[in-house]
This record gives structure tokens, sequence and C-alpha cells, in this order.
């Protein structure tokens, strides 16, 4: 069996995983489609987005999660960081996007794919 035949096609629900194997602040990635799906835990919400940069191509799903900086100029250096772990950062040149919209500030017309996540009992169902 080649690798394209082992991943799943796209367009019907998934049960990729039970609600505690992601964990808050984890994630998973899952060979949905031609790039995957990444299934995150953000404090107990799940989201899925493409494992795909819209910038050039990266693998999105393996860069890191963290906040959003914003300005407080109360704060030493001006700034601080908001949403923990709301946004993942692409590996690649670290452009962020917010994991329940898909939508970056970056360029906003370039978000990316978000699929729909139920969960059903302790399983987690993507749609993709
Ligand atoms: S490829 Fe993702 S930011 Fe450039």
């Amino acid at each position: 069996m080649t690798e394209k035949e082992k991943r799943l096609a796209r367009g019907r629900e998934h049960v990729v995983a039970t609600t505690d194997e992601i964990p808050p602040g984890e994630h998973k990635v899952f060979p949905i489609g031609r790039y995957g799906v990444g299934v995150y835990n953000v404090k107990g919400t799940f989201y899925a987005i493409a494992n795909y940069c819209p910038h050039e191509g990266g693998p999105l799903c393996f860069g890191r999660t963290k906040g959003q900086t914003v300005s407080a100029p109360e704060r030493p250096g001006g700034a601080a960081e908001v949403r923990d772990g709301e946004f993942i950062y692409c590996p690649w040149h670290q452009w962020g996007f917010e994991l329940a919209t898909g939508t970056t500030t970056v360029k906003p017309e370039w978000s990316i794919r978000t699929y729909p996540v139920r969960v059903d009992g302790s399983n987690v169902i993507v749609s993709a």
C-alpha cells in the first residue's frame, strides 16, 4: 500500500481520537486529504486546521502554538502576550493564524482552512 493510499479521503466525518488522547494544549496531525489535518485542544475546545500554510506551503501544524502579542505600554518592553495557545505560528516564516477562525493579521485574505470538530461521548470527530 502506498503512502497516498493510506491517507484518508476528504469530504466525510472521521473519528480521529478520544478526548484524552489530545489533552488541553496539545494537538495531533491526521493523514486526511493531501496535506493532513491538525486537531488542537485549546483549553477544552477542539479545532481542526489544514496542515498547509497559504504563504509558501509550509507544514503549518509543525509550528508552535502560543498567544498573540499586543501593545501594552505599561509593561516592560511595551508588549504583552494574550490568549495563550489560541494561535498557531508557521515554522517557516512565523506567520500566525487564529486556530478558531483560521484568520491571520499578516494578510487577512490568506486565511487557513478550518474544519468542523465535534465531540460525541469521548470521540473527537472531524468533518474534513
Ligand atoms: S510558509 Fe508559512 S509563513 Fe511562510
